[in-house]
């Protein structure tokens, strides 16, 4: 009796009114949609905010204005180590849940939020979601990374290391402010080119700031901020976005890296085992070659340069460090004792600076996944991130603090929880060649004593907490004189 009651009230609003029977319908969807979230979904049982719960809208938001790891953080510290941030996402800040996860055996593919990461419309080993789809082109480049392919590069890093040292030295000379930053991006993508392509890029030899490759690394960036978008919806952004808004400095950029490679794939060293050659004699096509090839770019010489920028303004903020560093390397000239206290300067800074802050997505596969008693369904994007590992005070008392001597005595803790490079079956390929190259820069810039006496402009280096981070000043300033 009140149903039909009901109807033929709603029915006589619907002929005098079709738009409050609109926004009536429009809400009870949305309502019935808010509830089997919150009440009947498979991850109802995961603590979160309510928000959250009912739509991704509030980790767009967070994403899009470079907060999401900080606020993820602070629901951690709230709800518990497993937090659902969205319908169907779920932010892990436990490394005993890494081998879960990221193991070759759970078989948990990248989420399609990467296909953002595809350079010029093709897939790249980096974007590409299933583990079997690189293992070819893996295989081909993989002895350029290896540690006796990186020891191989040894000549050739020295060599830009040296001439990195001297063009910082004529930078301090002219008494302007400098910003590092530009030049470690610019050092970071002549070594990977050099070392991996037989070629130096030459951004060291560029007089004009910011360098080329600048608007490049920003265009790579872009993607973060959408990340979570569905990747169609993201793709009609971008191209709506570069219609009604040009920059000055992306577009030559991206002309610049495009005709270094352009030239790459043309020079002789296609036959040769370089990293282009080994693809091209693999039978990838030149189009995928050159889109691997600017990955490498952008992976070398972006990561690379904010970690060795990060590590020059710790060792400015902290004389004490860099007279502990700076001892123990004058001391090692007459002994042959290997030098861990830089080692434990790198290691430091990679905890802290961290390029890739963010949760780092995986799809629960057929199996359920069980974590910390929780269970996660297939189809779950579900994912650790080096921020909410690298700032756990239970793992790294002090953790903002840059403290490297905590690396003497590292607990099991703090080597499993320590993530910059990725985890896992997918973790970064290029791992060694840059350990090696940070070594070496930041040996040869303390040795040359460039760091003495100098002032960091900056009291903050605060970044947006994408999936791959950008400097919220895109500089890191040192004063000399
Ligand atoms: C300080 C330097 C670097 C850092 C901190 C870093 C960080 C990372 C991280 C966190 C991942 C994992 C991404 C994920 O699981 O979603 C990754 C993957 C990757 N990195 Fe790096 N990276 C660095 C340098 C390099 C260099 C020099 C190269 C090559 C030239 C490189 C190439 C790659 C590739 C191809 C992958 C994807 C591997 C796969 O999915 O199988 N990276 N890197």
């Amino acid at each position: 009796m009140m149903a039909s009651q009901f109807s033929s009230l709603f029915l006589e609003i619907g002929k005098t009114n079709p738009w409050l029977t609109g926004v009536f319908f429009l809400n009870l969807c949305l309502f019935t949609l808010f509830a089997y979230r919150v009440h009947l979904h498979p991850l109802s049982h995961v603590p979160g905010p309510l928000v959250a719960k009912c739509s991704s809208l509030w980790l767009h938001y967070h994403a899009y204005v470079g907060d999401e790891c900080t606020r993820i953080r602070r629901l951690h510290e709230k709800y518990g180590p497993v937090v659902r941030v969205a319908p169907n996402e779920v932010d892990i800040a436990d490394g005993d849940a890494i081998a879960h996860i990221y193991s070759a055996k759970t078989d948990l593919v990248k989420s399609s939020h990467y296909t953002k990461f595809a350079v010029d419309t093709h897939t790249t080993v980096f974007s590409t979601l299933e583990t079997t789809d690189r293992s070819a082109r893996l295989k081909a480049v993989m002895p350029l990374f290896s540690a006796s392919g990186v020891r191989e590069s040894k000549p050739v890093i020295e060599d830009c290391v040296a001439e990195f040292v001297m063009r910082l030295k004529t930078e301090a000379e002219s008494g302007r402010v400098v910003d590092v930053l530009n030049l470690t991006e610019a050092f970071a993508c002549d070594v990977t080119t050099a070392c991996l392509f037989g070629e130096s890029y030459g951004a060291l030899k560029e007089t004009v700031a910011p360098f080329s490759v600048a608007g490049y690394f920003d265009s790579f960036l872009s993607p973060g901020r959408f990340f979570y978008m569905p990747t169609a919806t993201w793709a009609v952004l971008e191209w709506l976005a570069a219609a009604l808004f040009s920059n000055k400095q992306i577009g030559p950029s991206i002309s610049s890296v495009n005709s270094y490679v352009d030239r790459l794939l043309k020079s002789s060293k296609t036959k040769s085992s370089s990293f282009q050659g080994r693809l091209l004699s693999q039978g990838v096509p030149p189009l995928e070659t050159a889109a691997e090839c600017k990955d490498s770019i952008f992976a070398g010489g972006y990561f690379i340069g904010v970690v060795v920028a990060h590590i020059l303004w710790f060792l400015v903020r902290n004389p004490d460090k860099y007279a502990a560093l700076r001892r123990e390397l004058l001391d090692s000239r007459t002994s042959s004792e290997s030098l861990p206290y830089l080692q434990s300067v790198v290691k430091e800074g990679l905890r802290l600076s961290m390029p890739s802050p963010a949760r780092l997505p995986r799809i629960v596969s057929k199996d359920r996944l069980i974590v910390q008693n929780y269970r996660l369904p297939p189809g779950t994007n579900v994912g650790l991130g080096a921020l909410q590992l690298h700032l756990n005070p239970d793992v790294f008392p002090e953790p903002e603090k840059f403290l490297p001597e905590r690396w003497e005595h590292p607990t099991a803790e703090m080597r499993r929880d320590w993530v910059p490079f990725g985890m896992g079956v997918r973790s970064c390929i290029g791992r060694v060649l840059s350990n090696v190259v940070i070594l070496e820069v930041i040996k040869a810039v303390v040795e040359s004593d460039l760091l003495a006496g100098v002032r960091a402009v900056q009291e903050k280096i605060e970044v947006k907490e994408w999936t791959i981070s950008q400097l919220k000043e895109k500089e890191i300033l040192l004063a000399w004189g």
